[in-house]
């Protein structure tokens, strides 16, 4: 009996050891535009991550309420606000990951880019910024059009001299978050099962769910049912902006959206094995030069991006009609990063 209760409190010991925050390396995190829509749910969401060590909240207004209110939390992250650009330093140094959901959200009537001129600038003086004080983070962009910010990125990062195509995302784990939830409910499965991989980029139709590659395969959906679900996906962002009438765009599911893939990243970065998650990034998966594919996170960023796999003919349909959109927004993107 005694043998038995010391391999038991051996094994609780060992587990408890698994999830405490000393067997993980310290790291630092930094959310630029903290006290948004985005930003404060985001803020709580990594200050409950047992993974971050350090939760560095910038913005250029109101950080220093988000950051006492979140700092009471009982977790182990240490919270510290900053404000204003004299502070921006500070709060990017020994980042290991910073989240951009700094700039202005839609309004009704809009699309992403319609809020170009405006978050193209914010995004090019952060992202300076960033080469600056952590040329070694891993930068997750969620200022919208993501499909340029992204470019104006690795733009800024070339100019310093610092880019690393392994480091740099653009974050469209809303878009899949969005496909797994239509096609569970659609489908009739459970949603936690359900896994949609989403490609292209991210906006209106440049956002393309692969529901041929769900899993489950679902048997039940018609080639109608599949048509509305893909165009609920692409529109999935309008749905939120029409339905907060004016009061700005998708806040609490994309706050979700970016603490899933913030956390997928720490865990890359911490060695943890086949840690995949769909984002827009460097590729040569097709002809443009940045698109969302699979890619598998390890200890550098990006190990591999992953191809696209089979592709049905609406599919295939589905990618040839993006690929204008989306080349514009590039080449939009890498234009106003030389020319400002
Ligand atoms: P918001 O207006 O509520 O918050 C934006 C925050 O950025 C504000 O607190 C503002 O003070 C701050 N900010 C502005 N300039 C800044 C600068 N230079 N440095 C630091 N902070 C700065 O907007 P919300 O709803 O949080 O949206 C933020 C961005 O995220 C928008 O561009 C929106 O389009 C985008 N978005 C992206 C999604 C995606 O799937 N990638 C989904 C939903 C929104």
């Amino acid at each position: 009996r005694s043998a038995l209760l010391k391999s038991t409190s051996e094994l609780l010991r060992r587990s408890r050891r698994g999830y405490s925050s000393s067997a993980n390396p310290e790291r630092k995190v930094a959310i630029l535009g903290a006290a948004g829509g985005i930003g404060q749910p985001l803020a709580l969401l990594m200050k409950i991550n047992p993974l971050v060590s350090s939760l560095s909240l910038f913005d250029i207004a109101g950080t220093p309420g988000v950051a006492a209110d979140v700092s009471h939390i009982n977790s182990p992250a240490l919270v510290k606000g900053f404000m204003g650009d004299d502070q921006l330093g500070e709060a990017l140094e020994g980042s290991d990951v910073v989240i951009i959901p700094a700039g202005v959200p839609r309004k009704p009537g809009m699309t992403r880019d319609d809020l170009f001129n405006i978050n193209a600038g914010i995004v090019k003086g952060l992202c300076t910024a960033i080469a600056k004080y952590c040329p070694n983070a891993l930068v997750n962009m969620i200022s919208n059009p993501v499909n340029s910010t992204v470019p104006i990125a690795a733009e800024v990062f070339k100019k310093a001299g610092t880019y690393d195509e392994k480091k740099l995302f653009g974050v469209t784990t809303l878009d899949v978050v969005r496909a797994k939830t239509f096609y569970a409910g659609k489908a009739g499965l459970p949603v936690s099962e359900v896994n949609v991989p989403v490609v292209g980029g991210h906006a209106g139709v440049t956002i393309l769910p692969l529901f041929s590659q769900a899993t489950p395969a679902s048997n039940s959906l018609s080639q109608e049912d599949i048509v509305a679900l893909t165009k609920r996906t692409q529109d999935g962002g309008t749905e939120v902006v029409e339905a907060k009438a004016g009061k700005g765009s998708a806040t609490l599911s994309m706050a979700y959206a970016g603490a899933v893939f913030a956390d997928a990243c720490l865990k890359g970065l911490n060695g943890v094995p086949d840690i995949v998650e769909c984002s827009y990034v460097q590729s040569t998966v097709t002809e443009l030069p940045f698109f969302a594919s699979k890619v598998r996170l390890g200890k550098n960023g990006v190990e591999e991006v992953l191809g696209l796999g089979e592709l049905n003919d609406f599919e295939k349909q589905g990618l040839e009609n993006l690929k204008g959109e989306l080349k514009d927004s590039i080449e939009k993107g890498i234009k106003f990063a030389h020319g400002n």
